[in-house]
C-alpha cells in the first residue's frame, strides 16, 4: 500500500475527538477506500490534561496548533478549533502557505475568508476542504459541486442549524422551557462554544452564504444574509402554529433574484435565514432534533433533497475523512467548485416584491381600540389578513398575545404595516414575523 497520508488535528473538542475515534474504528475500511492509509501524526488543543474519551498517547502532542503548519512531515492540517479568526484563521493562512492541505469544520472562517483561502490554496496547488462546515454529516457540498455540478441551480433552502431544530422540535414535542432544552443541545455537543451564534440565526447563515457561493457559482457575501433567529419565538407561537396547522422551523433560503416581474432590474443574491411556519405536510416540518434537511432545485435535476444528522461528534467526524479520503487520493478538486477568479459578484437583492404569506405576532397592552389600530396598520399598508387570534386575556393592565396570518401578499406591504406601528404605545415590544412556506 502507498504512503500514509500524515494529518494533525488542532482541536480536539466534540468533533476532533470524534475524528480520532472514526480514523482508529474504521481504519483499514478507510485505507482500502483511500488506497493509502491516514495515520494522525500529532493532535494539538488547549489543555493536554482534559479527558477527551480517547487515548492521545500514541500521537505526537503540539502546545501550539500553528506548529503543524510548519512540521516537514505533515501533508494535511485539519482545523477543528472554531472561530472566524484567531488562531484557526492564523493556522489556515500558515498551513497554506506551507503547501499543505488544509481541511475544517469551521464554518464562520470559511463564511468570512472563505474566498481569500481559497485563492491561496489555488495558487499554493493545495486543497481547500469543508464538508463538515454545512450540515454536519450530509455530503451536500460534494452533493453541489459535483453530483449537482451540470445544473443551474435557482434556488437553496433548508434547515441548517442543529441545535435550532432541536429547540424548536423538542420545545413542540414536550412543551419544555427554551433555556433548559438549550442547555441540552450544548450538553449533547450540537451547539457552537457561543450558542448565540446558533440561535440567533447566524450559525445557519454562515452555511447558507457557503451553499450559495458553491451553488450558484456567486462570490460569498455572508454580510448580505438577513438573519435573525429563535430567541424571538415563543411557547405561545409554537402552540398557535400547531393549532393552524404549521410547525416552526428555522429556515436558510438563498436564491437568484431576477427583481420584479417585467420591472427589468439586475439579477441580485438572496439570502435569509428566519423562523418559518412549515405546513405539517411539508417534507421539513418532519425533520425533529438534531436533522438538517437540505433542498437544492436544478433546471435539469429538477428537486434533490438532502437530509441526515447535522450537529454532534459521529456525523461532522464522518464529513471530516471523507475530505481527507478526497485528498488521499489526489482529488483536490476547488474549493467552491470552480476557481475561484470565476465567481461572480451579485449584488443583495430588493426583497420588497417577494410575494407570500406571513404570520405576525405582536405583544401588546391589554386596552380597547389596540386591535383597531393593528388592523388599520395593516389595512393603510395594503395588508389583507387572512385570520386574526387573540390568545386569551391578560392581567388587568396587563400584556395579551395577537396573531395574524395575512394573505398572499408582497413582503414590502407587511413591512410598511410594521413602521406604521413602530414606536406606538399599541406594540409594546418588537413584533414577530415569519413566513409561511407553501405546502
Ligand atoms: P469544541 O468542542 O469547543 O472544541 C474546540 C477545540 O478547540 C477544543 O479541543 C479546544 O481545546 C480547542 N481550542 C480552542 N481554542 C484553542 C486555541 N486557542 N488553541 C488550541 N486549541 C484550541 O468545538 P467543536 O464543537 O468540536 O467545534 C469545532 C469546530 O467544528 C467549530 O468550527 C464548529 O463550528 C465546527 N462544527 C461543529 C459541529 C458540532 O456538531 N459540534 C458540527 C460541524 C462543525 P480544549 O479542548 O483543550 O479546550
Ligand atoms: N452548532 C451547529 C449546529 C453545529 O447546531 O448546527 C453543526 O454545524
Amino acid at each position: 500500500m502507498a504512503e500514509p497520508l500524515n494529518i494533525a488535528l488542532a482541536g480536539l473538542g466534540t468533533v476532533g475527538s470524534g475524528v480520532v475515534r472514526l480514523i482508529e474504528t474504521n481504519a483499514d475500511l478507510i485505507a482500502r477506500r483511500a488506497r493509502r492509509p491516514i495515520r494522525i501524526a500529532a493532535v494539538s488543543a488547549r489543555d493536554r490534561g482534559k479527558d477527551r474519551g480517547v487515548d492521545l498517547s500514541p500521537y505526537l502532542w503540539l502546545d501550539d496548533p500553528a506548529e503543524s503548519a510548519t512540521r516537514p512531515e505533515i501533508d494535511v492540517v485539519v482545523e477543528m478549533v472554531g472561530g472566524s479568526d484567531g488562531p484557526a484563521l492564523t493556522l489556515a493562512r500558515k498551513s497554506i502557505a506551507s503547501g499543505k492541505s488544509f481541511v475544517t469544520a469551521n464554518k464562520a472562517m470559511i463564511a468570512h475568508h472563505g474566498l481569500e483561502l481559497a485563492a491561496a490554496a489555488e495558487a499554493a496547488g493545495v486543497a481547500l476542504k469543508f464538508e463538515a462546515a454545512v450540515a454536519g454529516g450530509i455530503p451536500v457540498i460534494k452533493g453541489l459541486s459535483e453530483g449537482a455540478a451540470a445544473n443551474a441551480i435557482k434556488r437553496v433552502y433548508g434547515i441548517l442549524n442543529g441545535t435550532c431544530n432541536y429547540i424548536l422540535s423538542t420545545m413542540e414535542d414536550t412543551g419544555r422551557d427554551f433555556a433548559d432544552v438549550l442547555a441540552d443541545a450544548q450538553r449533547l455537543g450540537y451547539a457552537e462554544a457561543d450558542p448565540t451564534f446558533d440561535v440567533e440565526g447566524i450559525d445557519a447563515a454562515h452555511k447558507l452564504a457557503i451553499l450559495a457561493g458553491i451553488a450558484f457559482g456567486t462570490r460569498l457575501r455572508f454580510d448580505a444574509v438577513e438573519t435573525s433567529g429563535i430567541t424571538g419565538v415563543l411557547a405561545a407561537d409554537i402552540s398557535q402554529a400547531r393549532a393552524l396547522g404549521y410547525v416552526i422551523r428555522l429556515i436558510g433560503t438563498a436564491e437568484i433574484d431576477h427583481g420584479p416581474v417585467g420591472g427589468g432590474e439586475e439579477r441580485g443574491l438572496f439570502q435569509r435565514v428566519r423562523p418559518h411556519l412549515v405546513p405539517c405536510d411539508h417534507p421539513l416540518a418532519s425533520v425533529d432534533g438534531a436533522t438538517n434537511a437540505v433542498v437544492a432545485e436544478g433546471n435539469f435535476m429538477g428537486r434533490l433533497l438532502f437530509q441526515g444528522a447535522g450537529a454532534g461528534d459521529g456525523p461532522t467526524a464522518s464529513a471530516v475523512v471523507a475530505d481527507l479520503i478526497d485528498i488521499a487520493r489526489g482529488e483536490k478538486g476547488a474549493a467552491f467548485s470552480m476557481p475561484s477568479a470565476e465567481l461572480e459578484a451579485l449584488e443583495p437583492a430588493n426583497s420588497g416584491h417577494r410575494m407570500g404569506r406571513a404570520y405576525l405576532r405582536f405583544i401588546v397592552p391589554d386596552r380597547p381600540g389596540v386591535l383597531a389600530e393593528i388592523t388599520a396598520a395593516m389595512r393603510d399598508a395594503g395588508v389583507s389578513i387572512e385570520s386574526f387570534i387573540q390568545k386569551g386575556r391578560g392581567e388587568a393592565g396587563g400584556e395579551v398575545i395577537v396573531a395574524l396570518v395575512t394573505h398572499e401578499g408582497p413582503e414590502a406591504a407587511v413591512s410598511e404595516a410594521l413602521r406604521i406601528l413602530e414606536g406606538t404605545d399599541s406594540v409594546a415590544r418588537p413584533p414577530l414575523v415569519m413566513q409561511i412556506i407553501g405546502a
